[in-house]
């Protein structure tokens, strides 16, 4: 069997997706057409996509949405299925009619949120997000049919039109779940090491002037930035895709993405604008006799006592005396 046999009949599905680089023109129209719309409405267009991707929630937002139309289509799947069987129908059918509705609700919610995201994806991503999306769009147009169909009294064809729904949801969720496992879209790009544990001299103080650095300690990619005259650090791998934070540059406190412009607090490391949702670790730095040294900030603020994280915040506590931010 060869190496392509070996593969799962849904991977290689996947794959061949990959390699239809036909699809790239439509995506990168689709693409311009975004942000062009994004763009007139000005800094509120800023403030909607940042919504959209779920910075406000620190978690993206599609992935949550999405669940609204699965189950709800699913159960109304369920209660077409108790309706053809029941003597008396009239229940059912008004409970898979109230739930289509609820479905196609958050199936438009969900395109939004889900476009916001794809807008930032590349190559394989972008082709895999191109069928999810058109699917995604297929399923909500059968399941209008099906709403419109079931207002009119036409529960059969009803039930034939969300059936078969139901059946391009699924295939389009299967390339939904490859997004997130395969592509890693929407997950966590940082790095999640707790090293260092103890202060690590990472670069001699005089190296570091007024553009990010990037640093090791202990095998873990930091950036360091000054900044108020203070030495801040944080992890240097984007959140969003991984993007090196030391290529970035520094305003206002914030350090800006090179790849596609989300902005992290430097003091904090919190989020300040998408398409990230959430901060890259965050490390405490001092200077001695001339290094600068960092040691990671426990990912937690409080624990229950006696766990290794309440225990790495206790040590993090004393160690973090005034001044040892300042060079
Ligand atoms: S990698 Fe996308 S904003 Fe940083």
């Amino acid at each position: 069997m060869g190496a392509r046999g070996d593969r799962p009949r849904g991977d290689q599905m996947v794959a061949v997706i990959e390699g239809q680089g036909w699809l790239d023109k439509p995506s990168y129209k689709i693409e311009h057409g975004m942000t062009l719309a994004l763009n007139l409405l000005g800094p509120a267009g800023v403030r909607v996509r940042d919504f959209l991707h779920g910075r406000w929630f620190g978690h993206p937002l599609h992935p949550m949405l999405t669940d609204i139309p699965a189950g709800a289509w699913t159960a109304a799947l369920v209660l077409d299925g108790m309706a053809a069987l029941a003597p008396r129908p009239e229940g059912f059918n008004d409970a898979a009619r109230a739930t289509v509705g609820a479905g196609l609700a958050g199936a438009v919610a969900a395109a939004l949120a889900g476009l916001a995201d794809w807008q930032f994806t590349h190559d394989n991503a972008r082709r895999v997000g191109l069928v999810h999306a058109t699917l995604n769009t297929a399923a909500t147009g059968l399941y209008s049919l099906s709403w419109v169909q079931r207002r009119r009294g036409a529960d059969q064809q009803a039930r034939w039109a969300g059936a078969a729904g139901w059946a391009v949801m699924a295939a389009s969720s299967y390339l939904g779940g490859s997004l997130v496992y395969r592509h890693r879209i929407g997950v966590d790009h940082s790095d999640k090491e707790l090293e260092p544990r103890q202060f690590t001299p990472v670069l001699a103080e005089t190296e570091l002037g007024t553009e990010p650095r990037r640093a090791q300690a202990r095998g873990v990619a930091v950036v360091l930035a000054r900044a108020g005259g203070s030495i801040y650090a944080l992890g240097d791998h984007c959140p969003h895709l991984g993007g090196p934070l030391s290529k970035g540059h520094l305003s206002r406190g914030q350090i800006i993405c090179p790849w596609h412009g989300s902005r992290f607090d430097l003091a904090t490391g919190a989020c300040r604008r998408g398409p990230a949702t959430t901060g890259p670790p965050r490390f405490a730095t001092r200077v001695r006799a001339g290094q600068i040294e960092v040691r990671r900030i426990p990912p937690v603020t409080a624990a229950p006592p006696g766990r290794v994280l309440a225990r790495q915040q206790y040590i993090h506590d004393q160690e973090e005396a005034p001044g040892d931010r300042r060079p």
